[in-house]
């Protein structure tokens, strides 16, 4: 082998070990995350917000025809769900819009506007009458009651003045008012892991999981309402579902290539777990990290779209992966990608894959702490339903995240199973409303 490639292969190594994770960091992952709960259960401060979602799983007997209104990363959905009383439910009409990045970064205002709009396009016909609506909103949210919130910090990009701090359910009901719709109520406020998790235990009574791996990554659990400490109402013998907001969780070893990233976000030093996960910053980690392969003269980029920032979607990375074995021309078409050397491709997708294989492994550890804390010896059987691009269009992920979760949760792991649970924010919260009416 003469001695340029085996430099690269040295530097490729180097790169590789720094998104290693041994069984060791992971335990030690479970560990902390586990302190990190407990703290914020008890209202400690905590990288965990553990945020209460006033609203237990639903029995799968609720009924009744739904709007919901989903709010989240990068697209707006509205629908209509009708709920049969016996687990079932079918969506009757479905409608889904991008949200312009405009508005993501404009007024408060403009971006509640926007909303109220696309509902009243969902609902043209209808001039009156009484509608329930269920509002999902994939933000971290300080609910007071099911059907209200503030709005603690923006996440994923979103930065539109005038919304920290103010009740996102008033917000979107001053904007319904303006837009001529006022007769349709909020009948209850939900983050999209909480949908999901309702959506799946509609039809699975072992749920008590749901989680997003998408633009952006969270999960929420059912918790005992004795051990929600902070919780002035936690009395009784019921339980909770608690939204975890772990894209916050920070006691996690950062690279240099993290540290690059989180710098260049708009929310440094935030969301730590998040920028190490999820669709939204995955792509352009991996992209910093090839770049340091170019820039220590070990590949040649110069013409390619990987020398812009972005220039690597996140769905790429998935291309790349499944292009693998491929012919160098099928994998380049498949992949969208330019200006990469054949004989360079190989490090390319290696870096690809340790980002992605990190991504995976930190998201199982941190499944395998919830259902440790829920059952230590997960004596009982937990469905954990999934939704998300990242979960659902990259196989590695997908792949690595069950492996890893098996070998973590040991003898007991065939209890534990995991639900694809496609568009469950938005349905989730129609059942939150029937639940809770
Ligand atoms: C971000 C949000 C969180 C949401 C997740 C997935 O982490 O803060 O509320 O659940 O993205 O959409």
């Amino acid at each position: 082998m003469n001695s340029k490639i085996k430099s690269k292969n040295r530097t490729l190594r180097e790169i590789e070990r720094k998104f290693h994770l041994s069984n060791d960091d992971l335990a030690k992952i479970i560990s902390s995350f586990h302190d990190e709960m407990k703290t914020g259960l008890a209202g400690k401060k905590s990288d965990l917000k553990m945020l209460p979602a006033f609203t237990d799983a639903p029995s799968g007997k609720e009924k009744g025809t739904f709007l919901a209104l989903d709010i989240g990363g990068t697209n707006l959905r509205v629908i209509e769900a009708s709920l049969s009383g016996n687990g079932s439910l079918k969506v009757l009409r479905s409608s889904k819009t991008r949200i312009p990045a405009a508005l993501m970064n404009g007024s408060g205002t403009a971006l509640f506007d926007f909303i109220a709009s696309h509902i009243a396009k969902f609902l043209h016909t209808k001039k009156s009458g009484k509608f329930k609506l269920g509002f999902t909103f994939s933000f971290p949210v300080k609910q007071k009651s099911l059907a209200s919130g503030l709005l603690i910090t923006w996440t994923k990009g979103f930065t539109a003045s005038g919304v920290v701090g103010k009740d996102v359910t008033k917000l979107l009901q001053m904007a319904l008012r303006r837009t001529g719709l006022g007769f349709v109520e909020i009948a209850a406020l939900a983050n999209d892991t909480v949908g999901t998790l309702a959506a799946c235990a509609y039809s699975c009574q072992s749920c008590d999981v749901g989680a997003i791996f998408g633009t952006g990554t969270n999960a929420c659990y059912l918790e005992k309402l004795s051990k929600i400490k902070k919780f002035g109402g936690a009395k009784g013998r019921g339980s909770m579902i608690i939204n975890i907001e772990w894209g916050n969780f920070s006691r996690l070893t950062r690279n240099e290539f993290d540290i690059v990233i989180d710098k260049k976000s708009n929310n440094p030093g935030k969301q730590v777990m998040e920028k190490m996960i999820s669709g939204m910053y995955l792509g352009e980690l991996a992209r910093i990290a090839i770049g340091k392969l170019y820039d220590l003269g070990e590949i040649e980029l110069e013409k390619s779209s990987l020398r812009r920032t972005g220039g690597l979607h996140t769905s790429q990375l998935s291309a790349l992966e499944t292009a693998k074995g491929e012919k160098y021309s099928e994998i380049i078409g498949k992949t969208g990608l330019s200006g990469i050397r054949e004989e360079d491709l190989p490090a390319v997708a290696a870096i690809s894959r340790a980002v992605v294989t990190r991504a995976a492994k930190i998201s199982a550890a941190c499944l395998a702490a919830v259902i440790m804390k829920m059952d230590p010896q997960i004596a009982r059987k937990h469905t954990i339903a999934v939704d998300g691009a990242l979960y659902e269009n990259h196989p590695g992920f997908s792949r690595t995240l069950r492996n890893s979760l098996k070998n973590l949760l040991g003898k007991n792991s065939s209890g534990v199973k995991i639900r694809k649970t496609a568009d469950g924010s938005g349905i989730g919260v129609a059942v939150i409303a029937a639940a809770n009416r």
